[in-house]
């Protein structure tokens, strides 16, 4: 049974000075979930958006937020990612010593937790995790800004798609990263289907067309 497509802009293009009339727009063009990058400077070259910023957001919308955590301390942060209000909290591989205890910790704290995959990181990292991870999250951009050069993993996503079926297991998974018109219908086609977009979305005039364009592409891309 195929997941549903969803859209999930990354709000780091958005204008800070308005965030909160950005995030009613953004639910009113028909995005499905909110995506939170959140950097510490230390795990990414760059500084984003702390927990009592979502906080203060989470109370004027029920749209649901997820939080990519580019962080060096992921187990310290992401029980405040979900008492701001985010209902699926990602981890990356490559921070966590533990990242089993991560993932089980995060679901414990009653929230779907997500791994994410750098770039250089094989797919198999995920085989001994299925069971305590609902979200998996594939960068197709090496971590840290918007706006950058799209990396193709189609064979690492249709991989992890395979290992996802093959045990039955209810798990989405997400490309993030240099996701635009141009690019997501092979991800679709791969086994993604929750899509990043930032500054591909917030390109378009009108994002409702956006929204709509994309979520086309990839509906077409599976069928
Ligand atoms: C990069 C972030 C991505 C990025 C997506 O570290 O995780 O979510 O902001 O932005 P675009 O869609 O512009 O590549
Ligand atoms: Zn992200």
């Amino acid at each position: 049974m195929s997941r549903n497509i969803e859209i999930a802009p990354s709000v780091l293009p958005a204008d800070f000075s308005r965030l909160g009339e950005e995030l009613l727009d953004l639910e009113k063009v028909g995005v499905d979930r909110i995506h939170w990058d959140v950097m510490d400077g230390v795990f990414v070259p760059n500084i984003s958006i702390g927990p009592d910023i979502i906080k203060s957001c989470r109370p004027h919308s029920s749209i649901h937020y997820e939080a990519h955590l580019m962080v060096a301390r992921p187990d310290e942060m992401a029980p405040l990612y979900i008492d701001a209000g985010c209902e699926t909290v990602m981890v990356h591989a490559e921070a966590c010593t533990h990242l089993h205890r991560s993932l089980d910790n995060i679901q414990k704290l009653g929230a779907r937790s997500g791994v994410v995959l750098n770039p250089h990181t094989p797919a198999n990292v995920v085989t001994h995790l299925l069971e305590v991870t609902d979200h998996i999250l594939v960068m197709t951009v090496n971590p840290g800004f918007g706006g950058q050069a799209y990396i193709p993993l189609t064979g690492k996503i249709a991989e992890l798609k395979a290992m996802v079926d093959a045990g039955n297991h209810e798990i989405d998974i997400e490309v993030d990263g240099g996701i635009s018109a141009s690019t997501i219908a092979e991800c679709a086609a791969a086994g993604a289907n929750v899509f990043v977009s930032g500054s591909a979305l917030f390109k378009y005039d009108d994002r409702a067309a956006g929204v709509a364009e994309l979520k086309s592409l990839a509906e077409a891309a599976r069928s």
